[in-house]
């Protein structure tokens, strides 16, 4: 069974090359109306998205991300923030201040649940925005490292209390070689989906879970004796690495700032 939508999920990789071709106003136009079409916590749309056209933004942006140059290169980069800010300021322009002010009680604010029901909406449209640029042949790649550096990216852009960045997507035109590029495995199911109930796995079902999945993680690697797991080599490289220290203090300083 396929059809246009579903060939378009399966072939979908993430694109860090792009062609030296900016998107045409009507794709951009088209991306962003996809995003906000996204389903939405009680339809009240709890996400802000930025545009970044300026360059030396973008230059900056590749410094305060862990160092990837191609956030500069790509033509379109959307930054997707979790935002109640315009919730709370609406809510005050309406008399809501007042109204509890009569009735004796404290305004409720947002709280980590606020933030983490708004994290949602603003994935969501940015996975929205990710399947619309496929589908029109637009290359993207999400930038996880939005999540450092919170102080620098919330005076680089404004941001008020309420309104924190959750992910950044480079859009572009992808280069050749990243067209040619094989796709990236995917686990077995049987890894992933459960059924009723959630299933911790054992030393036997994770070897069978890595075995030809991840072989290429290990292939070529020159201290392969001294990184005899891939759990180990994934532990340095990526969960104990400097970048995910730095992202750990980063999103500890948003949800001081949130529920301050
Ligand atoms: C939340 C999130 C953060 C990511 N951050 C980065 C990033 O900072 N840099 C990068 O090159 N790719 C990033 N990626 C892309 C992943 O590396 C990519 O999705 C993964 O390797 C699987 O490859 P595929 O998208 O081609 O299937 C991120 C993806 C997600 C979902």
């Amino acid at each position: 069974m396929m059809n246009p939508v579903l060939e378009t999920i399966r072939q979908r990789k993430s694109v860090r090359a792009y062609e030296d071709k900016p998107l045409p106003e009507d794709v951009r136009d088209m991306i962003l109306k996809s995003a906000m079409r996204a389903p939405t916590a009680g339809n009240m749309m709890l996400y802000s998205i930025i545009e970044v056209s300026d360059q030396e933004a973008k230059d900056k942006l590749v410094e305060t991300c862990d160092n990837q140059p191609f956030i500069a290169k790509a033509p379109l980069v959307l930054i997707f923030l979790a935002d109640y800010q315009r919730w709370v300021d609406y809510f005050k322009v309406s008399g809501v201040e007042q109204l509890c002010i009569e009735k004796g009680v404290p305004m409720v604010k947002p709280e980590e649940g606020d933030l983490f029901l708004a994290c949602c909406d603003a994935l969501i449209a940015a996975q929205t925005a990710v399947i619309a640029a496929e589908s029109m042949g637009v290359g993207s790649c999400y930038i996880g490292d939005i999540l450092e550096n919170y102080e620098i990216h919330r005076e680089m852009f404004d941001l008020p209390q309420y309104a924190v960045p959750i992910c950044m997507v480079c859009f572009g035109y992808p280069s050749v070689k990243q067209k040619e590029r094989e796709r990236t495995k995917r686990f077995g199911e049987e890894f992933i989906v459960y059924k009723n109930q959630y299933r911790r796995l054992g030393e036997e079902e994770f070897k069978e879970m890595y075995a030809g999945t991840h072989k290429r993680m290990m292939a070529g690697s020159a201290d392969k004796r001294d990184q005899p797991s891939v759990g180990i080599r994934m532990y340095k490289r990526k969960f104990s690495a400097e970048y995910a220290v730095e992202m750990r203090r980063s999103v500890r300083a948003i949800l001081d700032a949130w529920i301050a």
